[in-house]
């Protein structure tokens, strides 16, 4: 086995610069094309296999080992967010209005890394390793946008791994665990039809403005009161817009939210419990509605497989301290890493990478930032644990 951390720790500037040009230079879901042809250039420049485009804007690289062997995926997600940046870092964003706030800078940077790791030690490890730089994981489906440009087949992946950098969590500290590890996400749309009319005539009116309060209101007890405290699900209405002046009476009001679970059964049940209230709520004022599960922007839950992650576990021992590996109770944002986590089993990693002093901003914040001390960690551990599955599956 390569000594990986030593490795990783000579390319540290490297991947520091690299990540901070992304970071300079972000790109939202699908339109990450600057970034992409960086990535391309490097790849091809390790003499690895390249294919761009995959997923509209991801780019795949293949490195073969020696001799026969499974082969495994590795998965480096890239977009940024609509997010004005406010940490004021030399290296902040140059792009109004965009901002890595989520570190997929970070886990490009990292993938960089991996493959040069890897490619400069490909002599001393059988099978394939298959690098899926990824589009849009933000919520825009850019995992699925690559199943459908093949990314898992010719060749299929016997096994997945992919990492996210945690600012939440203490430098070097590595979530490690079997099964559910983030939630199933749901986008909901909700359509209030009322009958408009003047603020001083309310007899003649279908109010929206209080049948929404009334449907958002009541949509929060169902969680209580339909879903068993054993399991857990949220609901959120992160958007309520009805009305555009103060003497009228609104016609119309739009509701959108999310749900996140982790059991199919429990999203069922919170549909059809929706579906049920909004049904009986509109009726008892004489007002209609529309409601609309987006399936198009669903994520499963992401769930490691217990194989992979005693695999994961294995490679992690080799470069961190016993107590640096832990468990957290399950997060309820999602990851589109679901998608592949469905179709081919592996493991997901959470990486503490808490900034010195502390985190200004959590993910998805204008003061969001990381450690870049991480950089250099997570590229030794994905190569590692890519290596070690390799060893073993032979
Ligand atoms: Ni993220």
């Amino acid at each position: 086995m390569p000594d990986y951390l030593s490795l990783a720790n000579q390319l540290a500037p490297t991947l520091i610069a690299w990540r901070r040009d992304f970071h300079q230079h972000p790109e939202l879901g699908f339109e990450e094309v600057r970034t992409a042809g960086i990535v391309a250039e490097h790849l091809r420049a390790l003499g690895l296999e390249v294919v761009t485009g995959v997923g509209k804007t991801g780019v795949v690289g293949m490195i073969e080992g020696v001799g026969e062997g499974p082969v495994v995926l590795l998965r480096f997600d890239m977009d940024a967010l609509p997010i004005t940046e406010a940490t004021g870092l030399p290296w902040a964003s140059q792009r109004p209005g965009l901002m890595h706030a989520c570190g997929h800078d970070g886990h490009t940077a990292i993938g960089m890394g991996v493959a040069q790791l890897l490619a400069q030690t490909r002599d001393q490890w059988p099978g394939v390793v298959k690098l899926l730089f990824q589009p849009a994981e933000e919520g825009l489906g850019g995992a699925r946008a690559t199943i459908r440009d093949g990314v898992l087949d010719s060749p299929a992946p016997d096994a997945a791994f992919a990492l996210h950098l945690w600012n939440q969590l203490p430098l070097g500290q590595l979530v490690v665990q079997p099964g559910p590890l983030m939630a199933a996400s749901d986008r909901f749309e909700i359509r209030i039809l009322g009958r408009g009319g003047h603020g001083a005539i309310p007899e003649d009116t279908i109010d929206a403005v209080l049948v929404a309060a009334e449907a958002v209101n009541t949509l929060h007890h169902i969680i209580s009161r339909n879903i068993s405290p054993h399991a857990t699900a949220v609901l959120s209405v992160g958007k309520l817009h009805a009305g555009d002046t103060f003497n009228v009476i609104a016609e119309q009001a739009e509701i959108e939210g999310t749900l996140r679970t982790f059991e199919p059964a429990v999203r069922e049940r919170l549909i059809h419990r929706m579906e049920e209230t909004l049904a009986g709520v509109t009726r008892a004022y004489g007002a209609h509605y529309t409601f609309e599960i987006k399936e198009d922007e669903y994520t499963p839950a992401v769930n490691n497989d217990p194989e992979m992650t005693d695999i994961a576990r294995e490679a992690a021992r080799t470069l961190l301290p016993e107590e640096q590996i832990i468990q957290i109770t399950p997060i309820m944002v999602s990851e589109d890493m679901a998608e592949i986590l469905n179709r081919v089993p592996g493991c997901y990693l959470l990486l503490g990478a808490e900034p010195e002093g502390g985190a200004r901003g959590p993910h998805h914040n204008p003061r969001f930032d990381i450690h870049e001390d991480a950089l250099p960690l997570a590229a030794a551990l994905m190569s590692q644990i890519a290596v070690t599955y390799l060893l073993r599956g032979t």
